[in-house]
């Protein structure tokens, strides 16, 4: 695998290394297809099933994105591998069926759908359908196959703007979200997206895992992503101040990518249906002491002389029904799939720019 960085494979070796050799031995040998391939997560999924493919034999991985935010470039050496069979599709239109190797999947991970707010705000109807009817398709699809997994990105916005006493937010919380704000499109989708897999799995018997995740940061968030660790990042590489769009009080936990996607593929391999927020606990700090973290191993790193400034966003939606805090409880996860995230901001902020100094730019920007 030519020139991805020393943190990646580091990072790689780390989520494998969080998998029991129960876990290993069921993703030896399989099929996987992956909707939203292109994306910050699919980056990090594909170049772990890329780096670990020999080692778990795996038969081949179906990578699919309809690229509307851009192709990236370190696909193209990953394709190159017959066992990645990499298109360009539609989840909301295209047809499955003209996928030959769809059909002998043994897992599904549905991550087609923008994740970023800038992004999902322009494309609002792309992203609820792609929550509805592309999971509606791929379940339908699936529904008389024999799948061993199947993988639905929820999202920790499922809860909305959760009152005081719900945080730390645990899997119960039934959510405070409004359902005609410019969040919406992606709040909701998710939340009708769970319904839809609780009904597949009950009445069908699917193995239907979904993951809540809390805002996920480090290697493959590219640089014009428009998530706050990707914003402060662009802002360290290009030498500018770090600009902050709020009044940098709002608080999150954050978790590192090697952590988090070590609970995804343990919620994949589950085998049955089940919901699990994956993020991290601690810390909780709030957008100026990210800015804080990302000042000090920006100034390790990268020589970074910057400092840290408030702007108002020019985007007029970009703060409203923007969750005050976000912090969850992850209990379940640790308790029914022995998820253990390790990874603190700190060491991960550092990582994830450590990642950004030995990366070319297409594995930065696309
Ligand atoms: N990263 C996080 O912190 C986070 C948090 C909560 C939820 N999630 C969920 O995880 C999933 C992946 O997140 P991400 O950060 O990688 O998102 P991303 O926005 O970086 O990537 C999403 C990908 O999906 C693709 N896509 C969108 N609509 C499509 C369609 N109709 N057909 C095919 N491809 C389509 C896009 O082209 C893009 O490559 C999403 O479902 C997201 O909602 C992520």
């Amino acid at each position: 695998m030519s020139g991805i960085s020393d943190v990646l494979k580091e990072d790689l070796e780390y989520t494998y290394n969080k998998l029991s050799a129960e876990e290993v031995k069921k993703l030896e040998n399989s099929s996987i297809l992956i909707t939203g391939c292109a994306g910050f997560l699919g980056y990090y999924f594909v170049n772990f099933f890329y780096y670990h493919k020999d080692k778990l034999n795996l038969k081949n991985v179906i990578c699919l994105d309809n690229f509307m935010l851009g192709y990236p470039k370190w696909l193209n050496e990953i394709a190159e591998d017959e066992r990645f069979i990499v298109k360009k599709f539609d989840i909301i239109k295209d047809k499955i069926e003209d996928i030959s190797e769809a059909k002998e999947a043994d897992y599904v991970i549905h991550m087609a759908s923008i994740a970023s707010p800038v992004f999902y705000r322009k494309y609002p109807i792309e992203t609820l359908d792609a929550n509805i009817w592309g999971l509606r398709r791929l379940f339908d699809f699936y529904i008389d196959k024999e799948l061993k997994g199947f993988l639905f990105y929820s999202s920790s916005e499922l809860y909305g703007d959760p009152t005081p006493d719900a945080i730390p937010t645990d899997e119960e919380y039934r959510g405070f979200v409004s359902a005609t704000g410019p969040r919406a499109c992606y709040d909701e989708s998710k939340r009708f997206g769970e319904t839809m897999c609780m009904l597949f799995a009950q009445k069908y018997n699917m193995p239907i895992g979904v993951a809540r995740p809390f805002n996920n940061y480090g290697p493959g968030m590219k640089l014009n992503d428009k998530r706050v660790p990707a914003d402060f990042a662009k802002n360290i590489v290009d030498g500018n101040d770090i600009v902050i769009l709020s009044n940098g009080t709002p608080t999150r936990t954050f978790c590192y990518i090697a952590d988090s996607i070590a609970g995804y593929l343990k919620i994949l391999l589950y085998g049955k249906y089940d919901y699990f927020n994956i993020g991290i606990e601690k810390p909780e700090i709030t957008i100026a002491q990210l800015a804080e973290l990302y000042m000090n191993a920006g100034k390790e790193l990268f020589d970074y002389k910057g400092q840290v400034i408030y702007k108002v966003s020019e985007e007029k939606e970009y703060l409203t029904n923007n969750p005050q805090r976000r912090c969850p409880k992850i209990d379940k996860a640790r308790r029914l799939l022995g998820y253990e995230p390790e990874i603190y901001a700190e060491q991960g902020v550092y990582r994830f720019l450590k990642f950004i100094k030995e990366s070319t730019e297409e594995q930065l920007i696309w």
